[in-house]
């Protein structure tokens, strides 16, 4: 049954995904901040600013006033950069109605507080049921979403009604919406898939090889894992759409912001000049330095976050990264995982 969705953020992503809610026939309008992208989605069904050449439905609307936006939204989806995330779930909170369903699409930890997305937004929206609000995630460019290539994705949340209701108003053949009860272990996946791809992408750029890749993905994915576990997640989601498959995606992918920043950072150029140049973010610029404090405060071991962490923030020469991770000591390659007891077996 046709649902009305606001879709608040028209960045890439936040328009994919409103694209596609509108291409099966739900109601949908999206709010974006720029005046100018809200008027090419209304005059030329088209987001030139961040998803230039993509034909958007006719039926999608948007508008930057969040009231007209979220009047009777049965589902809301945020999707803003993870850094904006707060401000903007404040700034539609009065807005959205109690029974309204939430949904996070942003991907990050935020820097203040160290939560994941879901957290920030129970703050936000503190009018709102924290427990059933749901977290969208899994591999997912949104090119290609907006182009109708098949797309996997998986919806979290505790409350299974609201999963349940997300995902069947959001999935088609083209854009299977898998559930998932485990909002932190989607939410780790997403977050630290970015920090991850950067590692990936400077791999790349040194031309280390495949093998050397692949190895850095896998041992990625094991700290992806051991953060997720010590806040709580089920180490099985790991192994899903949001772990290893955004993981995936996101290192090898040539879309992928990430990959490309650290592909730029192994050039030798400077992490923060190429950002400020960009109109786009790529998360994992930021979300480096959050997780890498949250693992120093759950005690968790992220070896390769934490090289990210100081290459980006920090000035460390990135050969000087790379010699430190590739003389660790040896160990066990389930080390620090569920059951596998912390040292050699
Ligand atoms: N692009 C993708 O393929 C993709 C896929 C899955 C998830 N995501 C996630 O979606 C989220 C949004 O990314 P995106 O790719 O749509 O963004 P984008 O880089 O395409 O666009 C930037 C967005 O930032 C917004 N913005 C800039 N300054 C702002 C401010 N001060 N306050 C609020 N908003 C501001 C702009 O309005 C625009 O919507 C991120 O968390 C990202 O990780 C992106």
């Amino acid at each position: 049954m046709p649902k009305k969705i606001a879709v608040i953020g028209a960045g890439a992503w936040g328009t994919a995904l409103a694209a596609h809610a509108a291409r099966i026939d739900h109601e949908v309008m999206i709010w974006g901040r720029e005046p100018d992208v809200v008027r090419d989605i209304n005059e030329r069904a088209e987001n030139r600013l961040f998803l230039e050449g993509v034909a958007l439905p006719k039926t999608l609307r948007a508008s930057t006033v969040p009231a007209e936006v979220l009047a009777s939204a049965e589902i809301v989806i945020l999707v803003p950069p993870s850094a904006f995330l707060r401000n903007v779930a404040a700034l539609v909170a009065e807005h959205v109605s109690k029974t309204a369903r939430i949904v996070i699409a942003s991907k990050g930890i935020d820097e203040r507080t160290l939560g994941l997305m879901t957290d920030v937004t129970a703050e936000a929206m503190p009018d709102h049921d924290a427990a059933s609000m749901c977290a969208l995630s899994g591999p997912s460019f949104a090119r290609e979403v907006a182009a109708g290539l098949p797309t996997d994705v998986v919806v979290a949340s505790k409350s299974a009604e609201a999963v349940l209701e997300v995902a069947s108003a959001l999935h088609t053949p083209m854009f299977r919406v898998y559930t998932s009860r485990d909002p932190i272990g989607v939410e780790v996946g997403g977050a630290m898939k970015n920090v991850l791809a950067i590692a990936a992408g400077a791999c790349d750029g040194l031309g280390l090889g495949l093998n050397a890749r692949a190895a850095l993905i896998t041992r990625g994915l094991s700290e992806m894992a051991r953060l997720g576990i010590a806040l709580g997640g089920d180490p099985l989601t790991f192994m899903g759409l949001s772990g290893v498959g955004d993981l995936i995606l996101t290192s090898t992918g040539a879309l992928s912001r990430n990959r490309s920043l650290g592909m730029k950072v192994a050039e030798g150029v400077s992490a923060g000049k190429y950002l400020a140049e960009q109109r786009t973010v790529a998360e994992g610029y930021l979300t480096a330095r959050a997780a890498w404090r949250l693992a120093q405060k759950l005690g968790v071991d992220v070896p390769i976050t934490e090289q990210v962490y100081y290459v980006l923030h920090e000035d460390r020469p990135l050969l000087e990264a790379m010699k430190l991770l590739l003389t660790r000591a040896q160990k066990d390659e389930l080390w620090g995982l569920p059951g596998t007891g912390d040292g050699p077996r």
